[in-house]
């Protein structure tokens, strides 16, 4: 998905609209890290299944970028249960950066980029890869 303009702000609105773009592009990728999605949440973004996911993750990342407090689920947790490999990161980090590049001003694609890296690295810590 391209934005002819970028936001110089976030909130709530785009902070959702960030999180379906970057779903929507991961299931239309053939990589290993949409293999792990498919595989646990299936390919269609519509699904009650993806709609969850979607409304997690717009709450996780308001929680990141806003301080808002709705977020109450545990990052980490379900990521023991999936099959990752460190590779992995690295894909999904790539994928995120190219999609919080098209989508927001250098300030603000900065503090999400930061924090992603940052989060996949304790991630990568603790999941012992
Ligand atoms: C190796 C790359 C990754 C893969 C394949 C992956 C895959 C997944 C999947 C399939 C789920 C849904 C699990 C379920 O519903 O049972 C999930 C949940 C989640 N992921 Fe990841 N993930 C990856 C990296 C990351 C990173 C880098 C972050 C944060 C920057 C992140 C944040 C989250 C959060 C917040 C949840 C929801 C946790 C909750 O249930 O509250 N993931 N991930």
């Amino acid at each position: 998905m391209t934005f002819s303009t970028k936001y110089n702000t976030i909130n709530d609105e785009n902070i959702n609209e960030m999180v379906k773009a970057f779903y929507t592009k991961v299931l239309e990728e053939d990589n290993s890290v949409s293999k792990v999605f498919k595989d646990k949440l299936g390919d269609d973004i519509n699904s009650e299944l993806w709609q969850e996911h979607i409304e997690t993750l717009t709450k996780f990342w308001a929680m990141i970028a806003l301080q808002d407090d709705a977020y109450k689920g545990s990052p980490l947790a379900p990521h023991f249960a999936l099959p990752l490999k460190k590779e992995m990161f690295g894909e999904w980090l790539m994928m995120f950066f190219v999609l919080i590049d098209s989508m927001y001003e250098e300030k603000q694609a900065t503090l999400f980029k930061t924090r992603a890296e940052d989060i996949a690295k304790n991630f990568m810590r603790v999941l012992d890869l």
